[in-house]
């Protein structure tokens, strides 16, 4: 197949492939730079990059000054484009995305919690906002208020399915039914509820689809199925570039698919992860120490709370695979080699050509 470009606003990305953002570090300067060069667009993350430090207001320059730091890291690694991924749920989040604007960002992607009022953050019509939503009813919610409250519209959306890495926006009732739940299904109906604002606007709006896409097949099924572009991440986590410690990558190529489990997040989501020992020791104890100076999730109810997920996704990052949480997607458990981004995108443009 002749292989599209993926348009947002007025950025162009040779190969419609997306990396999507992985919080705590995961994807940092090193991977999004390695994929904006490769010709997709690569994703900070702007989640989880304080210190462990005293108060709220210290965790907030911190996190703030090490995203300024990335993004000018990035910068200069790369011409091509970098999204950010920021989370609702963090109680920084606007700070954060104030912070990335002023250092000229132009992709704002956001998850966990409903966007409503973003617009009015950035103002700004030449940086593109992309929700991610997991269902045509969030996004026609979406719609609706920025229609109404702004005249404006989502410049693209993400759209991740049931079988993505980290948390979800399903009910774990929803995702003991992967089928009901399919990318195959949601995206249709998606696709269905932007026809009128494309109309009324006179413009694509785009939808990049992720979640369990990890081969050419899955990404020309997305395409034939409407989708401008594709979003992935496990994929791009065995990869040399990824900013994680090779523990973590270890961890993936070890996994099976029976270790890969849906567990609750103090986020007040499930998410996927690999069941190792932190699972494990979770499991047998029911609750570990939580010690938080501050709150850096608005939804972590801290005296609840059954582990800190900040510091169990920080201890992965760093390497410590036994105390800490590892995020991963429903297919890592078919990583089976480190390869550089250059050569993934090679091999994905391969079999994209040969359909
Ligand atoms: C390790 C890991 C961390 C993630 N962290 C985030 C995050 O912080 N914010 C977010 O919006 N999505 C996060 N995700 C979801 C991805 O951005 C992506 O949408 C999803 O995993 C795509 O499915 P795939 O992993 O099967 O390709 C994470 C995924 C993984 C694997």
């Amino acid at each position: 197949m002749t292989i599209p470009k993926l348009k947002i606003g007025n950025i162009t990305a040779e190969i419609p492939i997306v990396q999507g953002g992985m919080g705590v570090r995961v994807s940092l300067s090193s991977l999004a730079s390695a994929v904006a060069n490769a010709g997709g667009i690569g994703t900070l993350s702007s989640i989880g990059l304080g210190d462990f430090v005293a108060s709220l207001s210290e965790y907030e320059r911190i996190s703030r000054e090490a995203l300024e730091f990335e993004i000018r890291r990035v910068k200069k690694m790369t011409d091509g484009p970098v999204a950010v991924n920021f989370m609702g749920v963090l109680s920084n989040v606007n700070d954060l995305i104030v912070a990335a604007v002023a250092e000229g960002i132009k992709i704002i992607v956001y998850g966990a919690g409903l966007p409503t009022a973003l617009p009015e953050l950035v103002p700004d019509p030449s940086v593109n906002l992309v929700p991610i939503v997991s269902s045509a009813r969030v996004a026609e919610l979406i719609l609706r208020v920025w229609d109404k409250r702004y005249g404006r519209i989502p410049d693209a959306f993400i759209l991740e399915g049931p079988l993505a890495g980290g948390h979800l926006g399903f009910s774990k009732e929803q995702l003991a039914q992967p089928q009901e739940f399919s990318l195959e299904r949601l995206l249709p109906a998606l696709l269905e509820v932007l026809k009128g604002y494309e109309d009324k606007y006179g413009r694509k709006i785009p939808v990049i689809a992720g979640g369990g896409v990890y081969d050419g097949r899955d990404i020309a099924r997305m395409l034939s199925l409407g989708a401008s572009g594709v979003q992935m991440a496990t994929r791009f986590v065995c990869t040399v570039e990824c900013d994680v410690a090779a523990e973590f990558k270890q961890a993936y190529l070890d996994a099976k698919e029976e270790d890969i489990v849906i567990i609750d997040s103090p986020v007040g989501m499930p998410g996927r992860a690999i069941r190792n020992d932190f699972l494990k020791e979770l499991e047998a104890k029911g609750k570990l120490a939580v010690k938080c100076p501050y709150r850096c999730l608005t939804a972590c109810k801290v005296e609840k709370a059954h582990y800190c997920i900040a510091k169990a996704l920080l201890n992965s990052y760093l390497g410590d695979v036994k105390n800490g949480l590892i995020f991963c997607g429903q297919n890592a458990h078919r990583s089976d080699k480190i390869v550089t981004v250059k050569e993934l995108f090679a091999e994905l443009v391969a079999e994209l050509q040969a359909l």
